[in-house]
């Protein structure tokens, strides 16, 4: 009895099983089902990432990264779509972010000097940089996207080897950079403050950078563990030059290289514009960043280092002590906040762009 109980328990759920077996294998809604979240799946899974803008870049390796920037390889490799997609992109590709010491870093790398050296040359080694001198790593997401602000004047010498020099260093680094010289009209005397407003304003026009470099196109950095980027604080990043046996020459010096970020400079109102002919202007941005309590910082000078290439001695503006002394009762009006200026040229070439200016 209990047997056949048992049984007939055993039959009930046997039957009921296979039922629901049978129910659920020929249903076409459970097949509906099953599609759908397949299709999921390989979306969010599987598939790397918006396949437009993947379509249109061309993704580069490590591997192939590493050959362009250590063996020249001079295929092309811009990073972004011929269309410029990517750089008005509202939905970028996804990648993760790069590590936050690039694997690339070598260390102490002496600048070659070479003033010789073709343009051919030199666009050629660095045909990865195709979009105006503008750069960003291809695996991974830079952390900081930096511009760098050179002042020019005439110098195109200096420009080669910087070029030949900074290229490869920032690509060392994984960032996200592009390259800008400022120049003046020629019958206007030569301000470094002014260029470098202009250079903040200009570039801030195309893309949403984080930090803004200020860069003399006479200093080489010697060792690529000098971060090329900001901080919570400005920074001043030329702290050894050779020039200077290694040494900061004095302690609020802010000449050089230094990085701000938009929100440092716009607390600040960028640099004073009334710094015509040489020297100051980086001594009033000093002052600027203590009248707004702001701090200096610095990073370690074994790491900081730089060459300085040789050049005639420009004539120092014998009015800048004066105008340092007064320079805090204009800085709310002295500065890239009404800053007036009309563009004369600008030209896109590949490892830079060239913006040149009158006011
Ligand atoms: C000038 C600065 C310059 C520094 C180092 C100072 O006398 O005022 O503008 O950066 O010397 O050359
Ligand atoms: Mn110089």
């Amino acid at each position: 009895m209990v047997e056949k109980h048992g049984q007939l328990k055993n039959e009930v759920f046997v039957t009921n099983k296979t039922s629901f077996c049978r129910r659920l294998f020929t249903s076409p809604r459970f097949y509906i089902v099953f599609v759908v979240f397949q299709v999921f799946f390989i979306a969010f899974f599987i598939y790397p990432g918006d396949s437009e803008s993947y379509n249109q870049m061309l993704v580069v390796t490590n591997q192939q990264m590493e050959e362009v920037l250590f063996n020249g390889t001079t295929e092309n490799l811009c990073l972004f779509a011929e269309t410029g997609s990517l750089w008005n992109s509202s939905n970028p590709v996804k990648r993760p972010s790069c590590p936050i010491i690039s694997p690339y870093l070598v260390g102490v790398k002496t600048p070659v000097v070479d003033l010789s050296i073709d343009w051919e040359d030199v666009f050629a080694k660095y045909d990865v940089v195709r979009c105006n001198g503008h750069f960003k790593p291809s695996s991974c997401q830079a952390r900081q996207k930096v511009a760098l602000i050179v002042p020019f004047r005439d110098r195109y010498g200096h420009l080669k080897v910087f070029l030949n020099h900074i290229h490869p260093f920032l690509m060392r680094q994984q960032l996200d950079y592009k390259i800008y010289f400022i120049d003046l009209d020629d019958d206007i005397l030569f301000n470094r403050g002014l260029l470098l407003n202009v250079g903040f304003l200009e570039s801030s026009k195309e893309y949403n950078y984080d930090c803004y470099i200020f860069h003399d196109v006479d200093l080489l950095p010697e060792n690529d563990h000098n971060l090329y980027r900001c901080s919570d604080q400005p920074r001043h990043m030329s702290v050894a030059v050779d020039k200077f046996n290694y040494k900061l020459p004095y302690v609020s010096i802010f000449g050089g290289v230094s990085a701000m970020t938009k929100d440092q400079i716009l607390f600040v109102n960028g640099f004073s514009n009334k710094f015509s002919g040489w020297g100051g202007e980086d001594d009033d941005m000093f002052n600027r960043l203590k009248f707004h309590n702001m701090t200096l910082m610095r990073s370690m000078d074994d790491v900081s280092t730089y060459k300085m290439l040789k050049h005639k001695q420009s004539h120092p503006n014998p009015k800048r002590f004066k105008l340092i002394k007064t320079g805090m009762k204009r800085v709310k009006q002295d500065g890239v906040r009404n800053l007036e200026y009309e563009i004369l040229k600008r030209n896109e070439f590949p490892l830079y762009t060239y913006i040149k200016i009158t006011i």
